[in-house]
């Protein structure tokens, strides 16, 4: 439809360089790549280019990040079917058109509750898309990092939104490889976990160098050239994250795009996804 509204071409390079204030548009943001594998259009031209340096190395990358996102809607509706009805999601990056936690668990149960978690202005920028909540759940956002557990569980946003009393899912999807190991990843994911009631969940998706190790390590080469840490982990280092009995749910760790696919799924060959999902629950 024609508007009647047009642009001078002044008004239209205005436009063209209009950047979020408060956001570094000049290094490679990990949520703004991320976009762009998902075909987002929130990243600009470091992004990219780190995106595309990362796709000559890990050609795949965009079918892998794909697949990450659809083992989090899976994973998080079948929480919402066991009946868990909050959700914290750490590491959220920028949301994606109704394929959102929110989204996945509203759409079975209206009435779930979810906490957004990121460190990036870019996805705080984008949180009131984040926060179009079913009239009868509730979604809240903080900006924080994950690193700090205690700034996040005891946020003001999250006491108003999630009762730590009662079950609820942590979710850590695709982040932790962001987190080396003198960061000490284990032990984060303890103090995240440790105050939840038994029946709470843990859920966590983490790139692999298992199937692929040259081009993988070289993808992760690219993050680290720009300023983005990144640890890619085994199978069994994956598993060591979880907290100690806590109870891995069936299959265990396994490839995103393997972990109870949908009946009509594809299965990409694994050297075309490596990132590891897994869901595990507390006694
Ligand atoms: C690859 S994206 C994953 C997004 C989403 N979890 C998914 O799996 O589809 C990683 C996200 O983690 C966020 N992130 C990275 N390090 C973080 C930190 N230390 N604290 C909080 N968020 C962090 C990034 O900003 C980005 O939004």
């Amino acid at each position: 439809m024609d508007s009647g509204f047009e642009r001078s071409p002044e008004q239209e390079a205005l436009i063209a360089d209009w950047t979020p204030p408060g956001i570094d548009t000049t290094k490679p943001h990990s949520a703004r790549i991320y976009d762009y594998f998902l075909g987002g259009k929130t990243n600009f031209a470091p992004d990219r280019e780190a995106a595309e340096q990362t796709l000559l190395a890990v050609p795949y990358a965009r079918t892998a990040a794909r697949a990450n996102r659809a083992f989090l809607l899976r994973a998080v509706a079948h929480l919402a079917r066991l009946g868990i009805r909050q959700f914290l999601d750490l590491g959220t990056g920028i949301p994606v058109e109704g394929r959102n936690t929110h989204d996945a668990a509203q759409g079975i149960a209206p009435n779930s509750r979810v906490v957004y978690v990121d460190n990036d202005p870019i996805v705080l920028v984008h949180a009131r898309a984040l926060l179009s909540s079913h009239p009868d759940g509730e979604t809240a956002y903080i900006d924080a990092d994950v690193r700090d557990p205690d700034a996040i569980l005891d946020h003001p946003a999250l006491v108003r939104s999630l009762d730590l009393d009662r079950p609820l899912a942590v979710m850590l999807l695709a982040i932790l490889h962001f987190v080396p190991d003198d960061e000490k990843p284990a032990d984060l994911v303890r103090r995240l976990t440790e105050r939840l009631p038994s029946g709470s969940y843990l859920v966590l998706s983490h790139l692999t160098g298992d199937f692929d190790p040259i081009g993988t390590g070289g993808g992760a080469n690219v993050y680290r050239k720009s300023g983005i840490p990144m640890q890619l982990r085994s199978r069994a280092e994956v598993e060591a994250l979880v907290p100690q009995g806590w109870e891995l749910l069936e299959p265990g760790v396994e490839l995103v795009s393997r972990w109870h696919p949908e009946p009509d799924a594809e299965f990409p060959d694994p050297a075309d996804i490596g990132c590891y999902g897994l869901l595990a629950r507390k006694p």
